[in-house]
């Protein structure tokens, strides 16, 4: 009986509805719009499905795009970033993540549900800080990419800053993938990896969440196995679907290959400082990224200041590798000839 060939999305087509008032901040990732743009207004806009698909286009061609001075409210935001997704096709049973400890801040802590408070509660030294390791980029991570159906879009607006530091920096996964040789990139788009969510711990005597923004989300063991090359179905291309924050075993090689294949692979994206955007946060600034091509990072280097905002996560589909896919690089070349 001959095998069905699985069907994948077809990439979508951009059609320039947004305000002409943004700008790259770097070649690889990160898109900047002017102030007086109003995120708001792309929700009471006239054609707001065709905007709003618009923006999430920019947004996972792009991996990050940034509003500053921004009077989105937290329901609006909620709106928004459950739009993003309907609009681009994820599936139906997808919904608004909730965290596996009800509202919390994404390290564990209190909030709204839905609504993740983010806060400096992990931020600082602690007596046992000699033990840790100090290396800033130990946090890079893709929002809860231990679900089964991890996210699509996530919101942060932040509202409280400390006067100087509090960055946070963003990594293409599409431009960590184009960066591999051709023969690695073969090989590693035939395996899958586990990424465990084992930062998070459930009260004793509770448990976590479930389900949490998705019915296959669900479960007292926060795991899931993904591909490790991933095909971002808004712009169909490919990128390196691993974090160093959840990502902790390749299926398919042994555990010492797969110890030292995601140390080279944790390695690539924190040294390749040219695949990564940095962003100096104001009161009021929004950032709208795409989780499944990109990483992220906060930088703790402000003591015992505040730092404050309100994060939402939207779920999307389940990760697959599309073997017809285009890298990013293939995909810009093709364009422009
Ligand atoms: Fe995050």
């Amino acid at each position: 009986m001959p095998i069905a060939t699985p069907t994948f999305p077809v990439p979508l087509v951009f059609s320039d509805s947004l305000p002409k008032t943004y700008s790259a901040l770097t070649p690889a990732i990160g898109t900047e719009f002017a102030p007086e743009t109003q995120v708001s207004s792309l929700l009471s806009s006239s054609a707001p499905s065709t905007s709003i698909r618009d923006l999430a286009i920019l947004v996972s061609q792009r991996g990050v795009v940034f509003f500053r001075e921004q009077d989105l409210t937290t329901a609006e935001q909620r709106e928004l970033v459950d739009r993003l997704g309907k609009e681009t096709g994820r599936p139906e049973e997808s919904g608004l993540h909730v965290h596996p400890l009800g509202g919390t801040n994404e390290l564990g802590g209190g909030g709204k549900e839905e609504v993740f408070k983010i806060t400096a509660e992990f931020n600082g030294a602690s007596e046992d800080s000699f033990n840790r390791s100090t290396r800033a980029s130990n946090i890079w991570h893709s929002d809860i990419s231990f679900e089964n159906y991890p996210s699509d879009y996530a919101i942060l607006k932040m509202n409280t800053l400390p006067k100087v530091g509090g960055d946070t920096l963003w990594a293409s996964a599409y431009t960590a993938y184009d960066r591999l040789s051709p023969a690695m990139q073969n090989f590693l788009s035939t395996l899958t990896a586990t990424h465990v969510g084992d930062t998070f711990h459930a009260p004793p005597g509770g448990k976590f969440k479930e389900p949490r923004g998705h019915p296959e989300n669900n479960g007292q063991h926060l795991s899931a196995s993904h591909p490790l090359i991933r095909t971002n179905p808004v712009t169909g291309w490919r990128g390196l679907y691993v974090n160093k924050f959840f990502t902790k075993r390749i299926n398919e090689l042994s555990v010492d290959e797969s110890d030292h294949m995601l140390s080279y692979l944790f390695e690539h994206i924190a040294q390749n400082h040219d695949l990564t955007v940095r962003f100096r946060w104001q009161p009021g600034s929004l950032a709208i990224w795409d989780n499944r091509s990109t990483l992220h990072s906060a930088t703790n280097d402000y003591g015992s200041a505040t730092r404050e905002g309100d994060r939402v996560v939207s779920v999307g589909e389940k990760p697959y590798y599309d073997p017809t896919s285009l890298s990013r690089e293939a995909a810009l070349r093709v364009k422009q000839d």
